[in-house]
């Protein structure tokens, strides 16, 4: 066989998946629950293309994201274009171009496709789906606290529990006050920090700390005190008074008990929260899962209060997350909760030849009119085989049309669950009621 003739692979693209009819109604029952608890506190959804011009994600990001997981490419008229990587750039777009005609506060969601070209693993692939919800214009930590609540209803609402998963949170404004002021790096220093903290958990003690000498050189065994404080308290205890540092740390005080007062207990201050992107000027957070067979964060946000400067106009607080729908499968699935794949129909009719088909597809409109969906067998198969196939597709209830049905008009409605017979014509059929 030559190169022209060789079949084609049935493979997928490395680390994108095909929705076979079972994935698509699981990943439908996860979009439903998003959508409604979204809606339910009030927000509205949008969406945008997946092609942007590449420079949308140079000014904000974040390096990773930008040089390392971005499929970027030329169109035919020589522009940069760019698969979204993730929609907070996009909705800043949107929200800064219309951002005269909308009533503020603007609450929104989405979920879009997005695109990384990451090497794929359990919880990280190239395409993922991804709620985001985001709020514009309100500058005070309410909209955290309504952010992270509406994320922690999503997990009650899938039906986990508290104490199955951890909210964990930080704040970029102390982060920033540690870095900047108590231990006086410049900007690149402080970058290259913040990236340090962000792979702690992945290295090794003794590695974690030479990198961090590299930066900080006398100052690490103070930093990697810091660092290591046990609680927000104690770690505050450690950065010197002043008025951004009061600030910072009473807008995490305020988040914790505001959650704690709205029943949202399992939240904790982690320090070594960073977050990749650039954009983030207050609190950070992040979902966990407490299984260890999920290591990967399943919602992460934060506020993000400059990026509408990009567009050149001023600021709009923001605060918002995004949650994949891989992570989320997986941990459904950890737990035994994913949701149950329903019958693809109500009825299936089973004509037992050619001459039955007429009289079948007189039933199945009438059925189909009163919203019973509604599925003929043509494949001419043996009745018995028929049968099986409706249990196949977990079909409930069997119609069996052969001469004597078409003579009389007269014909039964079998539940296969049970066995149990109804009679019923063309006329009657639709008044009797069945679960759907
Ligand atoms: P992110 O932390 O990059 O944030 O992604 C949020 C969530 O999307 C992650 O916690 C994870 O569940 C999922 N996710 C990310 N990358 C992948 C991947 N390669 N495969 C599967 N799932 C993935 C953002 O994207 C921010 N733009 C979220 C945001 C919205 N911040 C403010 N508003």
């Amino acid at each position: 066989m030559n190169e022209a003739q060789k079949p084609l692979s049935t493979e997928s693209y490395k680390g994108v998946r095909d929705f076979y009819p079972d994935d698509m109604a699981v990943q439908n029952a996860i979009f439903n629950v998003w959508k409604f608890v979204a809606q339910k506190y009030g927000y509205q959804e949008y969406n945008a293309s997946l092609l942007e011009p590449a420079e949308l994600y140079r000014a904000k990001s974040g390096e990773e994201i930008v040089n390392e997981q971005t499929y970027t490419f030329k169109d035919r008229g020589d522009r940069e274009v760019t698969l979204r990587p993730e929609m907070t750039p996009t909705v800043a777009r949107m929200i800064a171009q219309k951002k005269r005609e909308l009533p503020f506060p603007v609450r929104w969601f989405s979920i879009p496709n997005l695109f990384r070209y990451e090497k794929p693993q359990r919880g990280r692939l190239r395409e993922h789906w991804q709620l985001n919800v985001d709020v514009f214009g309100i500058k005070n930590i309410q909209a955290e606290v309504e952010i992270i609540s509406l994320a922690s209803d999503i997990m009650r609402t899938f039906g986990l529990k508290d104490q199955q998963y951890e909210i964990r949170i930080n704040s970029r404004k102390i982060m920033n006050y540690l870095m900047r002021e108590v231990l006086a790096l410049d900007d690149a220093r402080a970058h290259t920090l913040s990236k340090l903290i962000d792979r702690k958990e992945k290295m090794e003690t003794t590695e974690f700390r030479a990198k961090a000498e590299e930066i900080l050189g006398e100052d690490t065994a103070r930093f990697e005190q810091i660092l290591s404080s046990k609680n927000f308290e104690e770690f505050a205890n450690h950065l010197p008074v002043c008025e951004v540092r009061d600030e910072a740390v009473k807008e995490v005080r305020e988040v914790l008990a505001s959650l704690e007062m709205l029943g949202i207990t399992n939240v904790i201050f982690d320090q070594t929260l960073m977050r990749g992107f650039d954009y983030y000027t207050g609190i950070v957070f992040e979902i966990f899962d407490q299984n260890p067979a999920n290591r990967r964060s399943l919602f992460g946000g934060g506020r993000y209060d400059d990026l509408l400067s990009i567009f050149g106009q001023e600021k709009v607080p923001a605060v918002g997350f995004g949650m994949g729908d891989v992570t989320i499968h997986d941990v459904l699935e950890t737990y035994g909760i994913l949701p149950k794949v329903g019958a693809s129909a109500d009825i299936y009719i089973c004509p037992m030849g050619q001459e039955q088909f007429g009289f079948a597809q007189d039933i199945a409109q009438t059925l189909r009119d009163a919203n019973y969906r509604t599925v003929v067998d043509y494949s001419l198969k043996k009745v018995g085989d028929q049968i099986k196939n409706a249990d196949k597709f977990g079909i409930p209830r069997v119609i069996i049309i052969g001469e004597e049905e078409v003579k009389t008009g007269k014909f039964k409605v079998k539940t296969l669950a049970t066995g149990e017979t109804v009679d019923a014509t063309v006329e009657t059929v639709t008044s009797l009621v069945w679960d759907r």
